[in-house]
């Protein structure tokens, strides 16, 4: 059976304590950390930049998988780089020039994530996917979380999956928006190898991380 691995994202966690947060998710089986960082203009919300990111490096060992809604994103991928991401992902429409930000991205050491929104479609990027480590499935709208599975991404994961078989390529799918209990089935049946989830983490059960992580797990 495939493993699925969980990246909980610390939008949903208590921002007054997120080094304690993080460090509570790593005691309960989490396989990364999901840090949503989103700038006002690319998605009408705001959250955190490198200078927090770079506080909480010493919370975990567990890597920072950093989803950068922030257009443009270019000229900020180094300072979260040097704040301590592991995995750097960005959405396509925020780069004038996606192979420049890949190479950028690789260039630090980092590993490349591409980001689709429900309304983006695979071949956007379909040329460049043997140049990347991960391509994050949006299934909900960016900005907040708390929202509602848009099952109408389960077909591009599946195809997805069917290129990823065809080509024999190794970049693994990640889902983010609306993962709970439900749909985190429906999505790994589909193909994806990543859990992101706030809500279900931080909510369910009363807030019994290691619980739902486990269920999560669970297909
Ligand atoms: C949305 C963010 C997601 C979101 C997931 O823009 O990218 O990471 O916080 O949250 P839930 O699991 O609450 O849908
Ligand atoms: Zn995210």
């Amino acid at each position: 059976m495939k493993k699925i691995q969980i990246s909980p994202s610390i939008l949903s966690a208590d921002f007054s304590q997120l080094g304690k947060d993080i460090k509570r998710l790593e005691e309960s089986g989490a396989d990364m950390i999901h840090v949503d960082v989103m700038d006002g203009h690319f998605v009408p919300n705001l959250t955190i930049g490198p200078p927090v990111i770079k506080s909480l490096r010493k919370y975990t060992k567990l890597p920072f998988d950093v989803h950068l809604m922030i257009d443009p994103v270019h000229k900020y991928i180094k300072a979260y780089s040097d704040a301590g991401a592991d995995i750097i992902t960005f959405h396509p429409e925020a780069t004038d020039n996606i192979l420049e930000t890949i190479n950028l991205i690789k260039s630090l050491g980092k590993k490349v994530g591409i980001s689709l929104n429900p309304d983006t479609e695979i071949n956007t990027i379909e040329k460049h996917l043997e140049q990347i480590d991960l391509v994050l499935i949006m299934s909900v709208y960016p900005g907040f979380g708390g929202q509602t599975f848009i099952k109408e991404v389960v077909k591009k994961i599946r195809d997805l999956d069917k290129i990823r078989e065809d080509k024999k390529l190794n970049f693994k799918i990640e889902i983010d928006g609306g993962i709970n209990f439900e749909t985190s089935k429906v999505a790994v049946n589909a193909g994806v190898d990543i859990l992101v989830s706030g809500t279900t983490v931080f909510k369910e059960n009363d807030g019994d991380l290691e619980k739902n992580i486990k269920i999560l797990k669970q297909i």
